[in-house]
């Protein structure tokens, strides 16, 4: 099966369970079901370079140039038709026969938020939670699959874990699987490896400008400049993660300890952000890997079909994955 595929149908059944209490249902149908995948493929590349040159972004503040790029929720298909959902699932929660639901809508309603500031807010959650969280997946799998030694000893602990009767069935609780050092040492180093996110992400520096500490000298960085940061390289730092950074090796968190192990904790973190910015899934996201990892390598095995050619990928700041041909074995031989 083509994992890059099947990844995101999960991520975005997850998220869309989560953000509007009814899944898009891709992974049951094998289908990508509102083109959702097929528009964000060609439009990723356009909406992160528009948010990454002021130049381009200047330019979408044109209505008539951003309704030529952006949907506007009357399409069929991708985007639109999933601000068309939203409208609509929104749209149940008031009125007379109002439905009451204890899923982030419910909970963004309990909290004051008005009609479309929910339409918005659940969008976003989609377009934030999906493709990053499928990337980890894949890239982690890509890893573990490459990596024998890694491979085995996290099918070890989970074997263990299901033989002594600390996994529930049929899906593990996020508090047994959380207690799998390994499991979250590999989860913690796919995401080092191969950050999802990794496009400058700039901030913009007060008007009164400020006072930072760069290689041990301060420097002043003037009102109004765009600061981004180079995540990628950040998470290969050799004097965090040690010497052999580039390489996969989920033990280096199992090994470092005391005040090494909080600033590589702090350097890792960053994948997601940090201050108020940061990522507001993370917790969601660790909880879809943790479950996810755990059950696919207690039921399956994996191998690369072709390794000369493990998947297509590109980066626009965020990844575009495909064709990541994988051979799976039911372990249970069924
Ligand atoms: C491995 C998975 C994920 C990674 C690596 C990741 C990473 C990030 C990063 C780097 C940012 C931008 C921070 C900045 O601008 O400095 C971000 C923002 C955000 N993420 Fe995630 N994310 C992940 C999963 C998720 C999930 C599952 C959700 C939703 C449930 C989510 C929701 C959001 C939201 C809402 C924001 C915008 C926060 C704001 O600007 O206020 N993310 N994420």
């Amino acid at each position: 099966m083509d994992l890059a595929r099947k990844a995101q149908f999960f991520t975005l059944d997850v998220i869309t369970k989560i953000a509007f209490g009814e899944a898009f249902g891709d992974l049951e149908r094998d289908e990508d079901m509102y083109k959702y995948l097929e528009f964000t493929d060609e439009m990723v590349e356009v909406i992160i370079l528009s948010a990454t040159v002021p130049l381009l972004d200047w330019l979408r503040s044109f209505d008539w140039i951003a309704k030529l790029v952006f949907p506007s929720g009357k399409e069929a298909t991708g985007p639109g038709r999933l601000i068309a959902i939203a409208q609509e699932l929104v749209g149940k929660r008031f009125g007379p026969k109002a439905v009451s639901r204890r899923d982030m809508l419910g909970s963004f309603i309990r909290h004051g938020l008005e009609e479309d500031e929910l339409i918005s807010e659940s969008l976003l959650q989609i377009l934030a939670g999906s493709d990053t969280t499928a990337t980890t997946l894949r890239a982690t799998m890509l890893f573990l699959m490459s990596h024998p030694s890694a491979y085995h000893k996290l099918q070890e602990e989970i074997d263990t874990a299901v033989r002594e009767g600390r996994a529930s069935r049929p899906i593990i609780k996020y508090s047994e699987a959380h207690e799998l050092p390994y499991l979250q040492a590999v989860i913690r180093e796919g995401i080092r490896i191969w950050p999802t996110a990794t496009g400058l992400l700039t901030k913009v520096v007060p008007p009164e400008g400020d006072m930072v500490t760069v290689d041990g000298k301060r420097v002043f960085l003037p009102g109004g400049t765009n600061i981004g940061t180079c995540v990628w390289g950040v998470l290969r730092r050799k004097d965090v993660f040690g010497e052999d950074a580039d390489a996969f090796r989920p033990e280096r968190w199992l090994e470092a300890s005391g005040d090494k192990l909080v600033y590589m904790h702090k350097t890792g973190d960053l994948a997601f952000g940090w201050g108020k910015y940061q990522c507001l899934g993370k917790n969601i996201a660790w909880m879809e890997l943790s479950k996810a990892f755990f059950e696919l390598l207690r039921n399956f095995d994996f191998a690369i079909m072709d390794p000369t050619k493990p998947w297509k990928s590109k980066n626009v700041g965020l990844w575009i994955i495909s064709e990541q041909w994988v051979q799976v074995t039911d372990r249970l031989g069924a």
